[in-house]
């Protein structure tokens, strides 16, 4: 009996965890960075504009200061270097956040995320307005 009921409310909360997660996510990117993990340190949006506690830092930025410090515009001849990021990791003593994030570097995904998919989140980060419509 017990243990029916702790499944039952296991059940229940991966139930609420994934019909968020499908509310949350908007385009065929967006649920790829869901998916992929991304979505658990980078918000979408800064805490700024969310209206979220903006004191309590964030374990990595979010994908809309990503886009606004990177976009191609901005920063040609970046993309190579983010990719490298996303592919192999970051370097832990060198953050380019440092005093606006919690987290203290970006795991690598060479094992997880195929090449063709790194980049279809590249392009994401980097050109959608993250507004998550
Ligand atoms: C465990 C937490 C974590 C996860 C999961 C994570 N990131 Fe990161 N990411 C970070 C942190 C922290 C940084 C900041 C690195 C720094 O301080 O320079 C970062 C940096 C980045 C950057 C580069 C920003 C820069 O200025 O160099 C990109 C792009 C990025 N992440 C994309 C992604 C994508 C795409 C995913 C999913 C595949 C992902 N991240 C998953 C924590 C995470």
């Amino acid at each position: 009996m017990h243990t029916k009921k702790i499944l039952f409310s296991l059940i229940g909360g991966a139930l609420a965890i994934f019909s968020a997660n499908v509310m949350a996510a908007n385009s065929e990117e967006h649920k790829l960075a869901e998916s992929h993990g991304c979505i658990a340190c980078h918000a979408l949006q800064p805490a700024s504009k969310t209206g979220k506690n903006p004191r309590a830092l964030p374990i990595g930025p979010s994908m809309q200061e990503i886009a606004e410090r990177y976009h191609a515009n901005k920063s040609p001849g970046k993309y190579q270097e983010l990719y490298r990021i996303v592919k192999h990791g970051s370097s832990p003593y060198r953050s380019k956040w440092q005093g606006k994030i919690s987290g203290l570097a970006m795991p690598p995904n060479d094992d997880t995320i195929s090449d063709l998919d790194i980049n279809r989140l590249l392009v994401w980060i980097l050109t959608d307005n993250h507004s998550g419509k």
